[in-house]
């Protein structure tokens, strides 16, 4: 018999309702918030009303494009953590009213491990899709995390490396601002790169022990050799746009891929994949790709709409616990933090 789950993701600013038919995807609907364009970042205040607004009509959007009927539905799933509180409030609440009115099974899912699963949705057509065999090696890049992953099963993963201070993704979005790009700046520099020179400006590496990454220092760097530069010519920003992007894309991805090639080598794990946010970045593909063929290794990396914040992800991270019976009670509550 299959099992059809109502996967909900609003973590931060995008509210999200999927539905599986086991591990195949059935719909994906994703509703972005345009209300925090005007400030340089997400207002928690802000995206919570948001959800408010729009989970219901997407949770039904949802349902009517995977064609079922909410009384198909054996189980429903919510990001319980990481993320901000009061947008986890906004999914959790919708799902516990949802689980009691239906009396199907609750199931809280952890952001991160849901960024990871989703190698594992499968389209319709796609369902003889080769997935990463466990245990493989991920490189989790997003907004809010950096880490590196060995993942021994579907629910058992053990963090190896991590960022001391900030993500991938806020190295991006905090240059992007110093440059005037708005939030989030990640995708607007990876377009812009492909015009400029990567090796027009350089950046000194962070020195951090084993697997670990540090990137709050490279930010800072960039801001005060922008600082520096402007002194000198106003337009310093404008006249070297696509080469300071480019610069400073190529360092970032150059500083991730340094500590993965040599998780893979300690590790011996040859079955690499990406996930997160940063992991739709067309450099650090490209560097995959190469690295794949020098070192032999099999590479996974999401389909572009699984990258970001979605709920086919959770929607498959809640099949995999539905499949453990591993349920959450009605007194869970959402964590702002939480780790893998
Ligand atoms: O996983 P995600 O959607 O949300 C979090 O859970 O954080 O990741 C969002 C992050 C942002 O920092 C954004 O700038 C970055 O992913 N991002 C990119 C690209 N697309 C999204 N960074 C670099 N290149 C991209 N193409
Ligand atoms: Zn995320």
């Amino acid at each position: 018999m299959s099992i059809i789950i109502l996967g909900i993701e609003s973590s931060c600013d995008d509210t999200s309702a999927a539905i599986t038919k086991d591990n195949v995807i059935l719909s994906n609907l994703i509703s972005n918030q345009s209300v925090h364009k005007n400030y340089g970042g997400v207002v928690p205040e802000l995206a919570s009303r948001a959800h408010q607004q729009n989970i219901v009509p997407v949770v039904d959007q949802a349902i009517t494009e995977a064609g079922i009927e909410k009384s198909d539905i054996d189980g429903i799933a919510f990001t319980q953590g990481p993320g901000l509180l009061g947008s986890l409030m906004v999914g959790s609440s919708f799902a516990k009213a949802f689980s009691l009115a239906r009396n199907i099974p609750l199931i809280g899912v952890n952001h991160l491990q849901a960024h990871i699963l989703a190698h594992f949705i499968k389209k319709k057509d796609q369902t003889d899709k080769k997935t990463p065999e466990f245990p493989f090696l991920c490189l989790l890049i997003s907004g809010g995390h950096t880490q590196l992953v060995i993942v021994k099963d579907y629910l058992e993963m053990e963090v190896i490396g991590a960022t001391i201070d900030d993500a991938a993704g806020e190295a991006f979005d905090k240059c992007g601002k110093v440059m005037g790009l708005p939030y989030p700046a990640g995708p607007s520099i990876d377009k812009e790169s492909k015009k400029g020179d990567p090796q027009a400006f350089s950046f000194t590496r962070p020195r951090i022990k084993q697997l670990d990454y540090s990137f709050s220092g490279l930010k800072t760097a960039f801001l005060y050799f922008v600082r520096d530069k402007m002194k000198k010519d106003e337009h310093f920003i404008d006249n070297n746009f696509s080469d300071l992007c480019a610069s400073i894309q190529y360092t970032i991805v150059d500083i991730l891929m340094n500590k993965l090639i040599l998780a893979a080598r300690e590790t011996g794990i040859k079955d690499i994949a990406v996930a997160g946010g940063v992991s739709a970045n067309s450099h650090l593909k490209m560097k995959l790709h190469e690295n794949a063929e020098k070192h032999s290794w099999d590479i996974y990396i999401p389909e572009f709409e699984y990258t970001t914040d979605n709920a086919a992800m959770i929607a498959i991270t809640g099949y995999y616990k539905f499949l453990k019976k591993q349920f959450s009670s009605q007194d869970v509550i959402p964590h702002a933090r939480m780790n893998l």
